[in-house]
């Protein structure tokens, strides 16, 4: 290409340039403001205007978008990073420290008789695979979000950048896709086990003898329904907190309707709050599935449980099968189970 066919090309460029520029300046008005702007934009009174907050110009016609740094902003860092952080890593570590205490003082509740091999059937399919969807669901949700909130302190140092990079990615990701599932789960949980989980007077007893876990009532089997005091607490626990760290959490997931920043710092803190409330309970309630009562957790692979166990640990819903099943008001699979069990039974005695 010619000399003088780029000099013409870049006189063109320039002419357009010129005048794409003056076509929108022209919209501002006058020139000194343009000026004046340009003067403020390299000078400290312009920042430090900024940094105060002070709403500027723009297009955009979205809540705030005029101002470029929201001092009030600050207030919620420091309550997250400065109050809801550390005191949240000390409430899990202290529920982990105190089931690891329960179990090497108290130890886990054994059966006091003998099984009898006879089973009832506590859950149901559709039952068990609620709950352990819901267990998964929360359990990584738990786990990424932990990783957004404490993965700068605990894992950021020690790895590259582009595998922490990574890492906070896809925290980020399921946590963001994966969120509104636990929500849809929390829904189904409390359509499911809401009228077993109403208190009573009975209840309350179980409190007043703290179970039957520790001290002088260590052992006693205080009575329970199908679920016990302790059980109730905790579904009541998932159902309120569950229901307000999922909405927070569309809040956060959805900024697209006119939430302001401060909206969203409020739905950050109390959606922090929520789920951390939420693994403290849990964490007692994954000791007890696990390790802290013989029998619970066979209930929930299974579906059955022994009769020993039902008769120690919910007497009163033991004998409300075994009154229905004196009525013949078992559901058939439930009928023909018995019916395996007492020709089984019957077998036993003859040979
Ligand atoms: C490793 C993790 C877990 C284990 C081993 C476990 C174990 C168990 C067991 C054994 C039961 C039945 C207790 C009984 O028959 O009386 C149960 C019930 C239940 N679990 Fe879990 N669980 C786990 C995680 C979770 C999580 C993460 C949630 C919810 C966030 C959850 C929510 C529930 C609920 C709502 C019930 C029913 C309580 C009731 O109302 O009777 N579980 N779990």
């Amino acid at each position: 290409m010619s000399r003088g066919l780029l000099s013409i090309m870049a006189a063109i460029l320039l002419l357009f340039s010129t005048f794409s520029m003056a076509s929108e300046e022209a919209p501002k008005g006058a020139s000194n403001t343009a000026q004046k702007e340009m003067v403020q934009l390299a000078g400290a009174d312009y920042w430090r205007a900024v940094k105060g907050g002070v709403e500027g110009t723009t297009t955009s016609r979205s809540a705030e978008h005029g101002v470029l740094i929201s001092t009030p902003g600050e207030t919620w860092y420091i309550l997250k990073e400065k109050w809801m952080s550390p005191a949240g890593a000390v409430a899990i570590f202290g529920s982990i420290f105190m089931v690891v205490a329960f179990y090497l003082i108290v130890g886990p509740l054994k059966l006091s008789k003998a099984r009898t091999g006879r089973t009832m059937t506590r859950w149901t399919r559709w039952d068990r695979a609620l709950h352990w969807s819901m267990a998964f669901t929360f359990l990584t949700l738990a786990f990424s979000g932990l990783m957004l909130v404490y993965g700068k302190h605990f894992l950021k140092p020690y790895v590259p950048t582009d595998l922490w990079g990574f890492v906070i990615w896809l925290a980020k990701q399921y946590h963001n896709y994966v969120g509104p599932l636990f929500g849809i789960l929390v829904v189904l949980v409390l359509l499911k086990w809401w009228r077993k989980s109403i208190f009573r007077k009975v209840d309350f007893q179980w409190f007043m003898k703290l179970g039957g876990m520790v001290g002088k009532h260590k052992g006693s089997h205080p009575s329970a329904e199908f679920s016990n005091g302790g059980e109730k607490a905790l579904f009541w626990l998932l159902v309120v907190f569950g229901a307000i760290a999922a909405a927070s959490g569309l809040v956060l997931d959805f900024p697209i309707f006119d939430q302001t920043r401060r909206d969203m710092e409020l739905a950050n803190l109390v959606h922090g709050i929520s789920a951390l409330i939420l693994i403290c309970g849990f964490v007692f309630h994954i000791y007890i599935g696990l390790f802290g009562m013989e029998g619970a957790l066979e209930g929930m692979v299974t579906g059955e449980v022994d009769e020993t166990w039902a008769k120690e640990h919910h007497d009163l819903w033991y004998e409300e099968m075994k009154a229905k099943e004196a009525n013949g008001e078992l559901d058939s699979a439930q009928n023909a189970k018995q019916d395996d069990v007492k020709g089984a039974t019957a077998n036993e005695q003859t040979s």
